[in-house]
């Protein structure tokens, strides 16, 4: 190996992997990761697509998240559901932002500070009827993927659900070159501070892009990917990219680890594989239909939609999922309320047939039971879901029994939000999840618990965002001011208006 490479492996060693052979295994634990809720951590959902399937599916009482992070997914779920929670997390600022969010002692004990390793030891744990895993798989080294693979092994209930989110390939291999010479470039870097040296690794690879590389003739999406980064958080960043491992995976790669431990595909959390027809060609469909193996199907699929994320539920079970539906589906829905900007996407792009289905729904706030039983309406419901314009309901004796926790943790929330603008989540116990709001509903929300005027209101969370640095935008412009002021007048009438559904909906 020649002197400059030796060099830079000996620094990528100690600068960004200083904890080889201690419980973080090369993660990096330097910065706080950003806040999300993740609706696929959702029980609800696993047991929905699992119904979907034609299987039954026992109660899921017990769960546990490994590597929550802020741990809002979590304790969301934890706070809207009926189902027991427990999770572990390497960073302690984490743990202890998770257990703030959570009224019960005992609930805030099973948030544990540990490795999986660690964890793993504890002779408290039940069997788990869903483990969950959202953005952990393809960070962490192999050796750490075989002890999450020994836990879920050992713990999972049978008949029990695993979700896994995680970097998929082919979609991040534009990507790959770009990480390689992130995290070798910040080795260079003499700083103990990982800011520094993500600062300095940045401006090296829009150097090497500026110079024109040839890489841009075969890989455009080589410098597209930078410039979206340039964007991102650092906090973001460092937990994306500056790992020691990073490992997107095809799906059979991914399968390769995890039918072993008895474990089947058992179908998309984000509820993508029900609507096809708006997303494959009909040449493409008829493609996959001809393959019986789902390994290869879901592999030939992803190279098709050239996916880069994927969020998978397999279930523990004797034989493996035949992949027939059940015929004779009902669901019982809520019509979320929405106000402000819709991030979903363009009018023009959406299904003719979801419009009419969403619609047939009702107004904001309704609750409805339906029967599926056309392909139709399992496709609409499908893309629906994944866009948030519905939600599964739960039965009202369920409701009530989470109610008093959904509103601690929202006014824990509305407390947050002026100080944070990651916060863009509300739980409901209509539906034991969380509903993405957005920070200007939910800082409007909070600004409202003390004010009626609107003038005054609009002023506090202009003020608020103006402190946080953030702005409003459309179509990826950010309003004027004029226009921003406008934008949450409108917003603050639609809150007013809809102050009982809200009320009714996030017990608020
Ligand atoms: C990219 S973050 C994802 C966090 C969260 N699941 C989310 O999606 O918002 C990965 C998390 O896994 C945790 N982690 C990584 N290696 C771990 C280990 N060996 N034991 C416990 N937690 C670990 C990190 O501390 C970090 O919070």
């Amino acid at each position: 190996m020649p002197f400059h490479e030796k060099s830079v492996a000996i620094k990528v060693t100690q600068l960004l992997a200083t904890r080889v052979g201690s419980p973080s295994d090369g993660y990096v634990t330097d910065l706080a990761y950003t806040r999300h809720h993740h609706a696929s951590l959702d029980p609800g959902k696993a047991v929905w697509v699992a119904t979907r399937a034609g299987l039954t599916t026992p109660a899921i009482r017990t769960a546990c998240e490994l590597g929550f992070g802020q741990g809002l997914s979590l304790a969301i779920h934890a706070s809207a559901g009926e189902t027991q929670w427990w999770g572990v997390d390497l960073i302690p600022e984490h743990v202890e932002f998770a257990r703030s969010l959570l009224d019960e002692p005992a609930a805030r004990e099973r948030l544990v500070c540990a490795s999986f390793d660690e964890f793993d030891t504890r002779a408290d744990l039940p069997r788990f009827d869903f483990i969950a895993l959202h953005g952990v798989w393809s960070w962490v080294s192999p050796q750490n993927r075989a002890r999450i693979t020994a836990f879920i092994d050992r713990r999972l209930a049978p008949n029990g659900i695993v979700y896994v989110g995680y970097n998929a390939l082919p979609g991040w291999s534009p990507a790959l070159s770009l990480r390689e010479l992130l995290v070798a470039s910040a080795a260079q870097v003499d700083s103990a501070r990982l800011e520094d040296r993500i600062d300095a690794a940045m401006d090296f690879v829009t150097q090497l892009v500026a110079a024109d590389p040839r890489i841009l003739d075969s890989q455009p999406q080589f410098a597209k990917q930078l410039r979206e980064i340039r964007s991102k958080k650092k906090s973001y960043l460092a937990h994306e990219y500056f790992n020691r491992d990073w490992h997107p995976m095809h799906f059979s790669q991914v399968a390769t680890e995890l039918t072993p431990i008895g474990l089947s595909y058992l179908g998309q959390a984000d509820f993508s594989d029900s609507y096809d027809q708006w997303r494959l060609s009909e040449t493409q469909r008829g493609l996959l239909g001809e393959i019986d193996d789902v390994v290869l199907r879901e592999t030939a699929r992803d190279v098709i939609l050239d996916r880069r994320f994927r969020r998978d539920y397999w279930r523990r079970s004797e034989g493996a999922v035949t992949g027939s539906s059940c015929n004779l589906l009902e669901a019982r829905l809520w019509v979320p309320p929405k106000v402000g900007l819709s991030k979903a996407s363009a009018p023009a792009e959406v299904p003719a047939e979801v419009i009419v289905w969403v619609a047939s729904l009702g107004a904001a706030g309704s609750i409805v039971t339906r029967s599926l039983d056309t392909a139709a309406d399992r496709a609409a419901l499908g893309y629906a879901l994944g866009q948030g314009w519905v939600e599964l309901a739960r039965e009202p004796a369920v409701t009530a029994a989470s109610r008093d926790r959904v509103a601690k943790i929202n006014r824990r929330l509305l407390e947050l939000v002026a100080a944070d603008s990651e916060i863009s989540v509300l739980a409901s116990h209509l539906t034991g999840s969380g509903v993405e709001v957005g920070w200007w509903t939910l800082a409007l929300l909070s600004a409202m618990r003390c004010d009626t005027r609107a003038n005054a209101v609009i002023d506090q969370v202009l003020a608020q965002a103006e402190r946080l640095g953030i702005a409003l935008a459309r179509a990826g412009f950010a309003l004027t001011p004029e226009e921003t002021r406008q934008e949450l007048q409108t917003r603050h009438s639609a809150l007013v208006t809809q102050a009982d559904i809200f009320r009714e909906s996030f017990a608020i």
